[in-house]
């Protein structure tokens, strides 16, 4: 039997370390996938309570954002099923926060940017926090942080399947270009780059797009735009939504709700 070198020794070593590595990795990864195996029940519940039935004074989620969170397409309602639970929380504490009296007025920019070089960069980084919306203000100011929590668990755990809205070849290839490829001429990263590929979302700060609503896609981004949602990390959905000409938002929109998604098996 021949001895191995040392250097080709080494070569195996490093070799089996990295498989180790990967396996691990992997195994890190599914079970983070998985479910946690220690929720709080009792909060699962009374999260499940106050989405079907409200209490007094809130009104039970379900009349609008549907049976099982799947959302109201036809009204442009959101989905919330299998939406992560600190981003739930996120938004219904900006929809309870007051905008700030004394915040600064940003001049709205031009926005027709087929015509306008790409000459100017957004210099905002700052925002409000808030989220200004009739319905959901009102209903946000009334929970308790604990509410917020509740509910935030129990709709992260509900599963949903979309179903895949048709539309045109030239709208999805429109949208598909915008989705996976950006405006790189004025620095706009494709939407995938933050909200997963596919437009699954990706942890607690970029929700999905994929499955939501087009109708209500379209409306925040009109909403940055006007700044009635002035509530993303560093403005930076407020500097996207500033790029995206109306065309876009319809294409963009189209394409998301063309892709198939599901999340938490049924
Ligand atoms: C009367 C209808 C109505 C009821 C009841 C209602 N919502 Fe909403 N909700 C809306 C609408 C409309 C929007 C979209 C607001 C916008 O366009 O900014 C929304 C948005 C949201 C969002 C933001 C979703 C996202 O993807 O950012 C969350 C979270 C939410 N609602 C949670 C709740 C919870 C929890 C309840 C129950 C306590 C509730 N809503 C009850 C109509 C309602
Ligand atoms: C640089 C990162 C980034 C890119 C690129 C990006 N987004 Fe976002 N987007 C965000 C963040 C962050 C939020 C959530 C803000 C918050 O906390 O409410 C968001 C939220 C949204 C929402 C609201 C979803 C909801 O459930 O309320 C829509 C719609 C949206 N983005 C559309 C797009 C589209 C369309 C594109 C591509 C044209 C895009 N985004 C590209 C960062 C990004």
């Amino acid at each position: 039997m021949r001895v191995m070198s040392a250097k080709k020794l080494n070569k195996t070593l490093i070799f089996i370390v990295l498989i180790a590595l990967l396996g691990l990795a992997w195994w890190a990864y599914q079970t983070l996938q998985q479910r946690p195996e220690s929720v709080d029940e009792a909060a699962l519940s009374a999260g499940e309570q106050l989405a079907a039935k409200g209490r007094e004074g809130v009104l039970g989620c379900q009349t609008c954002h549907g049976a099982k969170g799947e959302g109201n397409f036809a009204a442009g309602f959101p989905r919330l099923a299998g939406l992560n639970r600190d981003y739930i929380l996120k938004q219904l504490q900006d929809f309870a926060r007051d905008p700030l009296q004394t915040r600064a007025h940003i001049e709205p920019i031009a926005r027709d940017y087929e015509r306008t070089p790409a000459i100017y960069e957004d210099l905002t980084v700052y925002s409000a926090g808030t989220r200004t919306d009739a319905i959901m203000n009102g209903i946000a100011k009334v929970l308790t942080i604990e509410e917020m929590q509740q509910l935030g668990l129990y709709y992260s755990l509900l599963p949903f399947t979309a179903t895949p809205v048709a539309a045109d070849v030239q709208t999805l290839e429109r949208g598909a270009e915008l989705a996976l490829r950006g405006k790189p001429e004025y620095k706009m990263p494709r939407c995938t780059a933050c909200h997963g590929p596919k437009g699954a979302g990706f942890g607690a700060h970029f929700p999905p797009l994929a499955g939501q609503p087009p109708a209500y896609l379209i409306k925040q981004i009109n909403l940055w735009q006007s700044g009635a949602r002035d509530n993303d990390h560093l403005s930076l959905m407020k500097n996207i939504s500033n790029l995206l000409t109306d065309a876009d938002k319809a294409n963009v929109a189209a394409y998301f709700a063309n892709l198939s998604y599901q999340v938490n098996e049924e």
